[in-house]
């Protein structure tokens, strides 16, 4: 699929401020700093229409992104920074876990891992919660210009090892520097797109 338009449309601090109305959704999930906000701009082909930062957790708020006058994409709060309080990361589960069961909108989920870490054990819950719930999602190893091409098969091994994922299950390859994995994510936005739009009479 092409991105022909993109607008930032709000920022909710729950799944209550989330918009209204029949506009189908697409989150970007995953750990602080693993690289959601940069994804999000490589992929629409914008340099900071969602905000960057160097300091950890900064995207606390679900940001809404309108694509094409079609479907939302949302910028979801990182998870499992070093220096979270309990609290905090209670309070990210109970606002994930609502945001997945009630959020009718969320059609599919776009969970990022960096490619140079063993993912966490909140990237392994968080999978979980996906495969759960029955949600699709397609699983992003982020920063990939960080390893090296001889380096990347192995990581990917010890990414389906430690989710537990099927040998089946595709990991897209991604750099927002070098724009790897973007076309395949495209193409997989609008597979996705399709397979929930509604037949046609
Ligand atoms: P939070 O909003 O805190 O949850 O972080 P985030 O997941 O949105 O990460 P963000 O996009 O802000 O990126 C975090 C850092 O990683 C920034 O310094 C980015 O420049 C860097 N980064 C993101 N993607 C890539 C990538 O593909 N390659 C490289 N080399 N660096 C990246
Ligand atoms: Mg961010």
């Amino acid at each position: 699929m092409k991105i022909t338009s993109v607008e930032f449309v709000l920022s909710a601090g729950g799944v209550r401020e989330c918009p209204p109305g029949p506009m189908i959704e697409i989150a970007v999930s995953g750990r602080s700093n693993v690289g959601k906000s940069s994804l999000l701009n490589s992929l629409v082909g914008r340099k900071a229409i969602a905000k960057v930062s160097g300091t950890p957790g900064k995207t606390q708020r679900l940001n809404y992104f309108l694509v094409n006058q079609r479907f939302h994409l949302v910028d979801l709060p990182g998870y499992g920074f070093a220096k979270a309080p309990e609290s905090m990361r209670a309070q990210w589960r109970r606002m994930m876990q609502g945001y997945l069961r009630e959020r009718g909108q969320l059609k599919a989920m776009i969970q990022l891992v960096d490619s140079r870490h063993e993912p966490s054990r909140e990237d392994c819950e968080m999978v979980r919660w996906l495969q759960d719930e029955g949600m699709p999602f397609v699983l992003v190893a982020t920063k990939i210009d960080k390893l090296r091409a001889g380096q990347r098969l192995t990581a990917m091994r010890t990414i389906t090892r430690v989710l537990e994922l099927p040998a089946s299950q595709p990991i897209v390859q991604h750099s927002s520097e070098a724009g790897d994995g973007r076309g395949e994510l495209l193409a997989w936005i609008g597979e996705t797109l399709e397979s929930v739009a509604e037949p046609h009479p």
